[in-house]
Parts: C-alpha cells; structure tokens; sequence
C-alpha cells in the first residue's frame, strides 16, 4: 500500500482524487492566509495602538465606507469561489456517468457483499478495472453502513430500505482500502476491505475465470417466477393484470391520481414492498406488499431482471460488465458496450 509524499494523505487513485485534493488544498491554503494575516496584523496594532501613558484617551474613529464595503466584498468573492468550485465537484461525484458498469453493493453487520453484474461474488474485496467507471448501487441489511474509498476520494452512506449510488474511475492497478465510515455497531472498526484494481485484461481474465455464479439479472428472473409475479407481469415481463415491465426501468409511468413518476431503483423497489402507493395508470391496486418476503439481495435481483427487459432495439439504460457466459446476455437484449 503506497502513501503519498505528503504524509497521512492517502493515495491519489482515480480520476476525481485530485480534483478533491485541488479543492481541499486552496481551503487550507485560504484558511492558513486569513489566519497568518489576521493573527499578524493583530499583534503588530496591539504593539503599535497600545496605551503609552496611564491617561491616554485614544482619538475617535469615524469609520470607513470605502474598507467596509471592501472587508465585505473580497470575502464574499472567496466564499463565492469556494461555493462554486465546491458545487461543481460535488455534482461531478453526486451523478454517475451513464455508460458505467454496475456493481451491487450489501451492507451489513459487518461485512461487504458485493455482487458484479456478471454474477460474481466477492465479500470484503472488490475487483475492478483501471480507467473504467464503474457505479455502485449500495444498499444495508440492518443498520446504516458508509463506504469509503479514501484513494478514491468517495464516500456514501449505505442505507437499509434505500439504494445509494457513488462513482469512480480507477486511476492505476494497486489495492487500496475500503472502509465503513459510519458507526455501525460493535464490530464497526473491522468492516474493512480491500479495492484492488487490475489492469483491463487481467480483469476480463479474472472475472471469465470466476464465472461459476448465476448473474443477478438470471436469479431476478427466477424469483419473478417462484415469487408468482409471472401471473400478473406476464412471463417475460408482458404485462397482463399488472402493468408491463418491459422497457419499464428509466421510463416515465402516468399513475392513477395524475402523476409520472421516473421508475428508477426506488420507485421499483416501492412498488415491490408496498405496491399501493403508486398504482399505475389503468390498474387497480390488486398487487400484495411483499414486505419481508424479499431479501436486500433478492430485491437487486429482481431489479436486474426488470432492468435487464428491454424493449429490444432500444439501449439498455447502463452497459453491463463485459459478459464472458452466455447465460447473462440472454435476458440482456442489446451486447454490452465494451468501452
Ligand atoms: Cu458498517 Cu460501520
């Protein structure tokens, strides 16, 4: 594990660290300034306004426009720039890139599953490859959970009930730490894991030779069988007693009331565990909750699959991994984007 030449700052590893670093570094520099300056100025007017005889009476000031208006205005201009700098990273990092490979990340006491799209598993410790974005989708099990990267510069909490997303792009091949950043119970503090990114090849390579796992978009379908969604959504996901679910994910939906909400992760995870809340337009609210019917992981599960039906011709709304097996581009109708 490589440190940076400025000691207790991580390593610089992805394409945002250095922008963070960049903006981190002009607050420090900013603060340290004033902070000189303030302190300087302060002792020089204290030896040089200090009473020189016991009944001094020092002489009234009438105040200054001019260095008023300009006390004000500079720091405004520097709030202002730290505002701005600020935001645009923040958006920057709050909104991945359409085009990135997925990976679903579970959160709980106290361990880090995580599943790739091609259907890999891994616990504490997530392969990636360099110079390609990759978005997580992260949600808890039990408690609230936070995974950080520090070399990447990304943080976000993990939450029970609710997905979260953060981004990044790996800069170069090395393992890197990952940590639970948020107080999660007893064993918080060993909630660890390592990034490890490879080089592109040797990450096809790796994720061909561990392709012994059902991808989730496959074990969606077969819960939206056994669970009996198939007789209501149809069988491929046609609609019948229930809307259709194909070319549903990213799209708007017109719900009975005069809404349109946009199904995304939420929305269809709602609709699963309390499916009155939003009924779609020409449906009657006939569908059972299945609140605690479904784990975290099966919800994923069934998210890909639902994901996975598209309206063949039309882009699927995130390319997949690159898929080694057969079986995962079966219900994923457009090829993978290889980028
Ligand atoms: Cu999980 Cu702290």
């Amino acid at each position: 594990m490589q440190t940076s030449w400025i000691p207790f700052i991580p390593e610089s590893a992805s394409t945002i660290s250095g922008k963070v670093d960049a903006l981190y570094f002009y607050l420090s520099g900013v603060t340290a300034f004033f902070t000189l300056l303030i302190s300087g100025v302060l002792i020089f007017f204290v030896i040089k306004y200090r009473r020189r005889t016991p009944f001094e009476i020092p002489r009234p000031i009438a105040g200054s426009h001019k260095l008023e208006t300009l006390w004000s205005v500079i720091p405004f201009i520097i709030a202002m720039s730290m505002f701005a700098w600020g935001a645009q990273l923040y958006f920057q990092n709050a909104r991945p890139p359409k085009n990135a490979n997925e990976i679903y990340i579970v959160g709980k006491q106290w361990m880090w599953k995580i599943q790739h799209s091609t259907g890999q598993r891994e616990i504490n410790e997530l392969h990636v490859p360099a110079g390609r974005k990759i978005k997580l989708i992260m949600t808890s099990e039990d408690t609230i959970h936070d995974f950080f990267i520090p070399a990447f510069r990304i943080k976000a909490d993990v939450l029970p009930g609710k997905y979260t997303t953060e981004w990044f792009e790996a800069t170069k091949p090395g393992t890197y730490h990952l940590f639970c950043a948020e107080y999660c119970g007893m064993n918080h503090s060993g909630m660890i894991g390592s990034i490890i990114v490879m080089q592109p090849t040797d990450f096809d390579n790796w994720l061909s030779g561990n392709a012994s796992q059902q991808s989730p978009a496959v074990a969606g379908q077969q819960l939206f069988q056994s669970l009996g969604c198939v007789s209501c959504h149809g069988a491929n996901g046609e609609g019948g007693r229930g809307p259709a679910l194909v070319g549903l994910f990213g799209s708007k939906v017109s719900l009975n009331g005069g809404q349109t909400v946009t199904a995304d992760e939420a929305y269809i995870r709602e609709s699963i565990e309390n499916p009155s809340a939003k009924v779609v337009l020409g449906f009657n609210p006939i569908m059972p909750t299945f609140q605690g019917q479904v784990t975290p992981e099966q919800l994923i599960q069934i998210m890909s699959f639902i994901k996975s039906l598209q309206v063949s011709g039309a882009p699927a709304p995130a390319a997949p991994m690159p898929t080694p097996r057969a079986e995962a581009t079966k219900t994923a109708t457009p090829p993978p984007d290889r980028p």
